[in-house]
């Protein structure tokens, strides 16, 4: 059976007890599962048969929409010639390659490129080189790591440690120590309906000069942030608040880890959103959109001078006690690099860059709808704020997610009642429309 595009129903399974399912309410899902069997760009397929326009790239992954051909030859003739490699102490020519395409993608000077599995294995990597640079320059005090309230960035502990969303955090113990906060940059009073980077700020970076003043620099290893922090709800930098966090880090020798594991690839209308800022940080995560969702593969591009650090010593020592056996899998190279092709090819960066005051538009359209408090649009990615129902956070957010899917066949994120749209950056004009009047009926429908 073709399950890109099933005519009927595909066979569903009987038994969905065994298999715990990550970041879900399990016993809702499998009262009402909302079961996918094939894609194909813009679209999933249901097992009952159903085509869903996808407006969330699967989970900010398919930028270049689902099933393309090219990715999936490169994955099949890879697994064909060199299943699996190991990491460490060998190599194959599609990582190097890989690396280099990505480096040379990234601001001048991220020159090394780190790969691991995924976004959470990204940032612990890029916590524990901060530290690693900083002991082997000689500064072993620096151990301090400051995120940011609101922020996500993965599951790992040093992750959930600099993250700043209480359920990921609150029944996981004491997480790292010496971990600090800043405040989150969102502030609806401020920035309510905003289409892009908000006016007000900016001046929220002038905290990391608090911190520094509480605990000294000589203690503090590395700041990490996303540039639009996604999974809590598209929360978008204010203007100039990233130059200001740059220029602080600089005056104290605190490293800049920008955390673009969604902002990667085309999803801020550039590679990085570190070049739509203008703002080189030492270090980025990415994951996600590296292989358009296809393969797992996380990564982490690091100032070549960083890396020059712990390039000492006798050459047969191992100079960083790090990785993974996945690491720069073949498979995920392969499809990395097609990936890559397929972005450049088709100009999907700029296609998002001119496409984005459309999607801004259209979505603004929205805040007519009963519930919506407000909207943030940055790139082809919009949050949309519900007003939760009484007493039950979440609830309207988890109906809008069940009622979209089931009633008009179509897939959104929600982060509580927040509903994320962040669909492939080939969607059609005719497509934004669609989406936003789907949303705007499931809005109507959970008021
Ligand atoms: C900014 C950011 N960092 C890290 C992660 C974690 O990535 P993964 O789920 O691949 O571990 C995510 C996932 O959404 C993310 O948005």
């Amino acid at each position: 059976m073709n399950i890109q595009q099933p005519r009927s129903a595909v066979a569903t399974p009987n038994d969905l007890a065994a298999y715990w399912m990550p970041f879900t309410a399990n016993r809702a899902f499998k009262h009402a599962p909302r079961m996918l069997a094939g894609a194909k760009d813009m679209h999933y397929f249901t097992t009952d048969g159903r085509k869903v326009l996808d407006a969330a790239a699967g989970m900010w992954c398919s930028n270049a929409g689902h099933c393309r051909t090219p990715i999936n030859e490169a994955i099949a003739r890879q697994a064909a010639t060199l299943d699996y490699a190991p990491p460490f102490q060998f190599g194959h020519p599609q990582a190097f390659e890989l690396a280099s395409r990505i480096a040379a993608l990234a601001p001048k000077g991220l020159d090394n490129v780190f790969f691991c599995n995924s976004g959470s294995e990204a940032v612990d990597t890029a916590l524990k080189v901060a530290l690693a640079y900083h002991a082997t320059r000689g500064e072993a005090a620096r151990t301090r790591l400051i995120g940011r309230e609101r922020g996500y960035h993965g599951v790992g502990f040093g992750g959930i440690s600099v993250g700043g969303m209480v359920n990921n955090r609150k029944l996981f113990g004491a997480l790292l120590t010496g971990v600090d906060h800043l405040s989150t940059t969102y502030n609806r009073e401020k920035q309510a309906f905003t289409k892009g980077e908000p006016e007000w700020g900016a001046h929220l970076a002038d905290e990391l000069e608090r911190i520094v003043a509480l605990h000294d620099a000589s203690t503090i290893a590395a700041v990490i942030v996303e540039p639009m922090a996604g999974s809590t709800g598209v929360l978008v930098t204010p203007k100039g608040y990233l130059q200001k966090l740059r220029a602080i880090c600089d005056k104290y020798g605190i490293l800049l880890i920008f955390d673009e594991v969604i902002t990667g690839f085309g999803r801020l209308c550039y590679p990085f959103a570190a070049e739509r800022y203008g703002v080189v940080p030492d270090m980025i995560t990415f994951a996600k959109g590296v292989t358009n969702g296809a393969v797992p593969m996380g990564g982490v591009l690091i100032r070549g001078d960083i890396h020059d650090t712990f390039m000492k010593g006798p050459e047969h020592v191992v100079e960083l006690f790090h990785g993974y056996t996945y690491s720069a899998h073949p498979l995920a190279c392969a499809a990395g690099l097609a990936t890559l092709d397929l972005y450049r090819e088709e100009g999907l960066f700029e296609r998002a860059r001119a496409l984005e005051p459309t999607f801004a538009d259209a979505v603004m359209e929205l805040r007519k709808e009963p519930n919506v408090v407000d909207i943030r649009t940055v790139g082809i990615t919009a949050g949309i704020d519900l007003a939760p129902k009484n007493n039950a956070p979440g609830l309207r957010g988890y109906e809008a997610l069940a009622c979209a899917f089931n009633d008009h066949d179509l897939m959104v994120r929600v982060a509580g009642d927040t509903l994320a749209l962040t669909p492939p950056l080939i969607v059609s004009e005719a497509q934004i429309g669609e989406i936003m009047d789907k949303v705007a009926r499931v809005i109507r429908a959970v008021a």
